[in-house]
């Protein structure tokens, strides 16, 4: 395991926010985790890809940072494969290996940022898939007594951007690896977003993962800021879910609301939508602002302190409940 000591995080997030980690250990092998740890584990941060984090002072809790690898094909059969994989690996990376081995249901998560031992936590979901839905198993460590133990995907408590880890078990255990359950037969999901459009226009009528892989890679390009050129941290705020009298009167102003059923009694709308209606698309206040082509996305061009795009959320958020009596949530972890 290696030790850093007053080490500077801004290369290992992706918003690009300088802010100093009193320590940070590196855990590379499930032997660190075994015997290199003391437990209970106290004053820590787990530490993955640093895709959903805004840093607004310096770190004094140990970081964790997770750089385990490992991709094993546990079982197959003609229809399907049961794959472990390492807490540490990139999340892209092992979304291409599953399509170089002809695994599927990962497609639509393309291009996501982060590491596979995140996945779980917020049960990252885009173009009509949420992971939750190709996971067997959570592998992990319990932070008071060092004992490893196997979610099943039913005890993981799957929501929208939502799990028992960011819940009732927040800081309570750390991720070792996930299990899925991958299928060997493609299932085609195409009708969220702009995917077919992508598709149509470039000829492509019955498409494969591949395919959809690669459409969902282009939209996402072209929407989300990349963060080797702007920080950022993808979506800042959750998408929110009202009552149906306030998406009503909210209807009788704005006609053309984009929306997503959720059950009779509530529905879910964009909050870039609802930013970008309050006026906020494309603001900039000295070298930070929200995107100009996705109202979601809070960015950093460059030098900014967490603290000021903290506070620009803060103020994002009261200005959309004064207009539209909407409360934002931010899905970012303020740290
Ligand atoms: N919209 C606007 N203005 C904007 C942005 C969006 O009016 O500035 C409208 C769009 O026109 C569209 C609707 O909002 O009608 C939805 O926009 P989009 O398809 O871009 O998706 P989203 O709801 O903004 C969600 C996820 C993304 C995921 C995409 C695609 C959340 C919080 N975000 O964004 O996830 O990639 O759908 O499935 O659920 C992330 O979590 O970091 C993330 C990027």
């Amino acid at each position: 395991m290696k030790i850093l000591h007053n080490t500077d995080l801004q290369p290992f997030n992706t918003f690009n926010i300088n802010s100093i980690a009193a320590e940070i250990f590196v855990i590379e092998s499930m032997d660190d985790f075994e015997n290199n740890l003391k437990f209970p584990l106290k004053n820590i941060k787990i530490w993955g890809g640093g895709s959903n984090i805004l840093l607004t002072q310096p770190q004094s809790d140990t970081i964790l940072k997770i750089e385990t690898k490992g991709k094993n094909i546990l079982q197959e059969n003609d229809n399907e494969a049961i794959v472990k994989v390492a807490a540490g690996e990139n999340w892209h990376q092992f979304v291409l290996w599953s399509l170089e081995n002809k695994l599927y249901g990962l497609e639509n998560l393309s291009l996501i940022p982060g590491t596979v031992g995140a996945c779980p936590i917020q049960n990252i979901g885009a173009y009509g898939v949420e992971v939750k839905s190709v996971i067997e198993n959570v592998e992990a460590i319990d932070l008071e007594t060092g004992k490893t133990l196997t979610f099943a995907n039913q005890d993981c408590e799957f929501g929208y951007r939502d799990s028992i880890f960011k819940s009732k078990y927040k800081g309570k255990y750390l991720i070792t690896s996930v299990i899925f359950k991958l299928s060997k037969k493609p299932n085609i999901k195409i009708g969220y977003g702009d995917v077919q459009k992508i598709l149509a226009e470039n000829g492509i009528s019955n498409p494969t993962p591949s395919d959809v892989s690669n459409a969902i890679i282009s939209i996402r390009q072209s929407k989300l800021p990349d963060p080797k050129e702007v920080g950022n941290a993808g979506s800042f705020f959750k998408n929110p879910i009202i009552p149906i009298d306030l998406f009503d009167n909210l209807k009788q102003k704005f006609d053309n609301i984009p929306s997503y059923p959720i059950d009779n009694e509530s529905i879910k709308i964009p909050a870039g939508w609802i930013i970008e209606k309050c006026g906020w698309k494309g603001f900039r206040e000295s070298n930070f602002g929200v995107h100009p082509n996705q109202a979601l996305v809070l960015v950093n061009y460059g030098g900014a302190s967490g603290k000021s795009i903290h506070h620009l959320a803060q103020k994002i958020q009261s200005d959309c409940y004064e207009k539209m009596g909407i409360k934002l949530e931010m899905e970012v972890n303020v740290w």
